[in-house]
Parts: structure tokens; sequence; C-alpha cells
């Protein structure tokens, strides 16, 4: 009996994906009216199927399928459908939309499980303009903070209110809390995102753990003046501290660790970014991820040491700011072995491996056990609009994340 529709999962994916900020593809950013567009066909589709949609305190879109025995916790299938700025076509809406087929491929052969089924699209799981990720998946774990919804974006307006505008109820944010025994098992399939899969010739990958990421907003304060007549010995120039910054931490990263490290400067603002005046002002963010919390630590505070350093040196002002921290996790052996079971149904070229992208499924960890399978991800590019990942992959992917969800719920 062929379960997934590979025509059909192949056709939502590309169908949600295609709604994009025109000429921007593909972008589907958080709180903005194009993620709502999307949001409302997926509600639609989730509807279709005769599913149960509910929209939660935190805007997070659910289906449920109810299951024979609706008092077992039950079994959560998500991921997200906003994107990075210029993004990819398949970072989360794939592990969405691999959730939507299987419920749907379900009920069509009236297979009755006895766990209900919850099909998630977590609001905003990338970096928001709030600087703040993961964020519905946060409401669900208690990591939502009252500091965290107040985060402002450019405009001012407050992460509160970006809720609002996706539908959810900021003041109500508690009653998306979990309890632990809610939630027998969390599962996302997602693209790998790296090129691991696709240089050793594998067709789908277990997820082994999952990398901690920490965040730092850090503040540079020069003094502004004009930049003909202030000599080169006098100027207090904010963007070449920032830059000794940002190279600080490209080298102390770069270091060799007990575990592989990365740290990035991915946002940096100048002010007031005009030719003739030296920089008084910059804004820019930096993270920190890996597998290991204490090598994380250890660069965390090297970096924040160096940029002391640096601003005293260059007679600037810093102010640092942690915007938030997630906590790397190791997926459990017994989940790790569903999983690649699972994955060996379909396909005998599956390999284990870590990610180095954060996803939902940290904050769920804090809920349940957590397990993901990763599908191959062209050339190991994401984040950008090239990303690509084959129709078979995604079928077979999906074909394995259902084998589970059934050996599971037995
Ligand atoms: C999510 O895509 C992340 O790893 O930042
Ligand atoms: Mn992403
Ligand atoms: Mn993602």
């Amino acid at each position: 009996m062929e379960l997934i529709n590979k025509e059909r999962l192949w056709e939502t994916v590309h169908a949600l994906a295609a709604i994009t900020i025109e000429g921007k593809p593909w972008t589907r950013r958080s709180f903005t009216a194009k993620y709502n567009e999307g949001r409302e066909w997926l509600k639609n589709q989730m509807q279709d199927i005769g599913l149960e949609v509910e929209v939660d305190a935190a805007a997070n879109v659910i289906g449920r399928l109810i299951g024979t025995e609706p008092n077992l916790p039950s079994i959560v299938i998500g991921s997200h459908t906003d994107t990075v700025p210029d993004g990819g076509r398949f970072d989360g809406i794939a592990g969405v939309l691999a959730g939507l087929e299987i419920v749907q491929s379900l009920k069509e052969q009236n297979i009755q499980l006895k766990h209900t089924i919850e099909i998630v699209d977590f609001t905003a799981e990338e970096p928001s303009e709030y600087g703040l990720s993961t964020v519905g998946s946060r409401a669900w774990s208690g990591n939502l903070t009252t500091e965290m919804l107040s985060y402002t974006n450019a405009d001012g307006q407050s992460l509160a209110e970006a809720i609002s505008f996706a539908g959810g109820n900021p003041k109500e944010i508690n009653k998306c809390l979990k309890e632990k025994d809610e939630i027998a098992l969390y599962l996302e399939l997602h693209i790998e995102q790296g090129p691991v899969l696709i240089n050793k010739n594998a067709n789908l990958g277990v997820v082994t753990g999952i990398v901690g990421i920490q965040r730092f907003k850090i503040f540079v304060d020069g003094l502004p003046n004009h930049a003909g007549t202030t000599p080169m010995d006098m100027r207090n120039d904010a963007l070449t501290a920032a830059s000794e910054m940002t190279l600080a931490i490209e080298r102390i990263a770069g270091k060799k660790y007990e575990q592989p490290v990365v740290g990035t400067v991915g946002v940096f603002n100048n002010f007031p970014n005009a030719s003739n005046v030296v920089p008084g002002k910059v804004e820019f963010q930096v993270e920190i991820r890996s597998i290991s919390e204490e090598v994380i630590d250890q660069v965390a505070s090297q970096f924040l040491s160096e940029a002391n350093s640096i601003a005293s040196r260059r007679n600037v002002g810093l102010k640092t700011e942690k915007v938030s921290r997630s906590k790397a996790i190791i997926v459990r052996d017994e989940i790790k072995h569903l999983l690649e079971n699972s994955c060996r149904t379909v396909t005998d070229k599956v390999i284990e491996l870590p990610s180095g992208a954060g996803h939902d499924a940290n904050q769920m960890s804090l809920l349940a056990p957590v397990g993901m399978i990763f599908i191959p991800c062209k050339d190991g590019r994401s984040h950008c609009p090239e990303e690509w990942a084959e129709k078979e992959d995604l079928y077979l992917g999906t074909k394995a994340l259902l084998s589970a969800v059934l050996e599971f719920s037995k």
C-alpha cells in the first residue's frame, strides 16, 4: 500500500514556497502579511483534510488528527513556515508539509492511530526582526519570557504586538505552556542545510544532537565627527572597533576545541552610515554554536573579554546584551533507533549526523523525547535562494517519518 502521495507532497511544498514577497525569492518573514497569507493557506489545507485547527496564544498553527485513545499524550510533528530574508523553498515548510501529508494519507486509508497527532507550524523559528528565534516553541516550553515579549523591532513595535498581528494573544501566552506528560514524542523532518548527506551519498540522516546557540547584541559607542577634519589619531570610530571585534570572533571560534564551534556576525548596523561622517555608533549581533555547552561558554567569554580590551584601547563605549540561549541537545538512543529502523524501511543509505542548525526540536526536547530526520541538501547550500532538495528524498524522508509514527503508536 502506497501511503505517501509523492506528487501531492511535492506540489504542496511548491505551492507554499510560492507565497513569497514578489521579486524576493524565497522570503516569508515572520510577522509580515506574507507570513499570515502562507499560514491562511496552511489552515485551509488542514481544514480540507478534516483536521481540527487551532491557533494558540503564541500564534502557533496546529492541525489535530484525534486518536482512538484521546487521553494518551500526543505525537507532535512540527517545523516552521517562516524564512530568513532571501531564503530557500524547503527550510521549515518541508517538515510541516511532510506532517500534513502523513495525516492526510492516514485519513485517506482509514488508518486510525491510538495517539492524537498534532501537526504544528511553530511561530517564528528563524531569528525574527525582534531578535528572537523559536518564538512559538519557546512558548510551549516556557522559555518565552515577559522580557522577550517586550523586545522591539527597528520601528519600536514589540514582539507581543507582532504575536497579536499573527493571530496570537500574548496576554495569555502562559496557556501555551505544556506539561511534561502531554507529548509522547516530537518529530521533525528537515532539509539538512549542510553538505554531509550529499558528500556521503546518503538518502536520509538520523540526527544525533542539535547545537546550542548563544546570541548577543553588541552596542559600540564612538564619537561621530567630520570625516574630513578629524585627524586619524583623534578618532573614536565605532565601526573600526566593531570590525576588530568581528574579526576577533572569527579568530576565536576558528581555534581548535574539544567539539566543533562556529561564531558569526550576521547582523551589522552602522550609524549614521554616511560617507563623510566618522561612524558614531554600531550595533551588531554575534552568535556562537556548538554541540558542547562548555565550548560555547569558553568562546563567549573569550570574545567578551577581547571585545572589552578592543573597546578600551580604541576608546569607545561597549555594551553587550544576551539575546537568547538555546541549549544543545542529544537525541535519546531509543529515538535514534526508532528513526534509524524507520529510515531503513525505505532506503539503506542512512547515516547518523549532528545538526549545526537550530530547530524547534531544541525547545521541544524540554517537553518530550525528540527525533529528527534530515534529507539531503543540494551542494550543502541553505538559507539562500539556491537551497534545494530532491522530490525523491523528500518522499523517502516522509515515508520514513510515517513509518516511525506507525511503529511508535503500535
Ligand atoms: C535556523 O535556521 C538556524 O539554525 O538559525
Ligand atoms: Mn532556517
Ligand atoms: Mn528550519
